[in-house]
């Protein structure tokens, strides 16, 4: 079964006179069951991909399906919509709401969808090491432990797609370990698949395809 689709996608910045051809046509299909790597150099496009995959971003050609439903081109209303029905999402920054504390992050999807399910959040931050954290605010955590609270929070309303940019980038190897063996297990339950940018050869070597990223399009391409 697919899960999520791009199909020929486009994304150019401008600024002033420059353009950068961030991505140049680039198409993917992930399937159930599947944990995609995502590698190439800094600036080869990846963070432009998982942005237009989240609907974070809209490509300027081509098209993102989330679910057999089209994300691309809808106002951002059905976008965030989609994404918090089908998608996890971790960035590299700004995961967390500074006002809410851990418990309250991890919960907040699961409340806008109106399914909050405490038990799954209190299972993730333990697996996760954060069963100590859950009144701290974002403010007061470490870096590690920002990832993995963002890693929880992306996951606890029980997304079929996880999409990270970099989650063990600036952690410590504890902490890249229980990060990678999350998403191991979330992409080994049914119906589950996910993309992650990364360098790291640990959170790699769990893959079960590995994509390259080169300026804006696939490297074998
Ligand atoms: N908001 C933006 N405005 C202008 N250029 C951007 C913007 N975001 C990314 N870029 C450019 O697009 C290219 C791809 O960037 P990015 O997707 O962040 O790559 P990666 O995540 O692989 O490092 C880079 O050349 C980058 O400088
Ligand atoms: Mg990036």
């Amino acid at each position: 079964m697919t899960l999520l689709r791009a199909t020929d996608v486009y994304r150019f910045y401008h600024v002033g006179e420059d353009e950068t051809r961030a991505l140049r046509g680039v198409s993917l299909e992930v399937r159930a069951g599947e944990l995609a790597a995502l590698l190439g150099s800094s600036g080869s496009g990846k963070s432009t991909l998982l942005a237009c995959l989240a609907g974070l971003d809209d490509p300027d050609g081509g098209q993102v399906e989330v679910a057999s439903e089209r994300l691309s081109r809808r106002p951002e209303a059905q976008r965030a919509r989609l994404r918090a029905e089908h998608l996890g999402v971790m960035l590299q920054s700004g995961n967390l709401f500074p006002h809410l504390n851990v418990l309250e992050n991890v919960l907040l999807t699961g409340r806008i969808l109106g399914k909050p399910d405490e038990a799954r959040a209190h299972e993730l931050l333990a697996q996760l090491g954060l069963s100590g954290r859950l009144a701290a605010y974002p403010g007061q955590l470490s870096g590690g432990e920002t990832a993995r609270v963002s890693l929880a929070a992306a996951l606890a309303h029980g997304p079929q797609i996880l999409l990270a940019d970099e989650p063990t980038a600036e952690v410590d190897a504890a902490t890249e370990a229980q990060v990678t063996q999350v998403i191991g297990a979330f992409v080994q339950q049914p119906g589950r698949c996910a993309v992650i940018a990364t360098h790291s050869p640990r959170l790699a070597a769990h893959a079960s395809r590995v994509l390259r990223l080169k300026d804006g399009r696939w490297q074998d391409a």
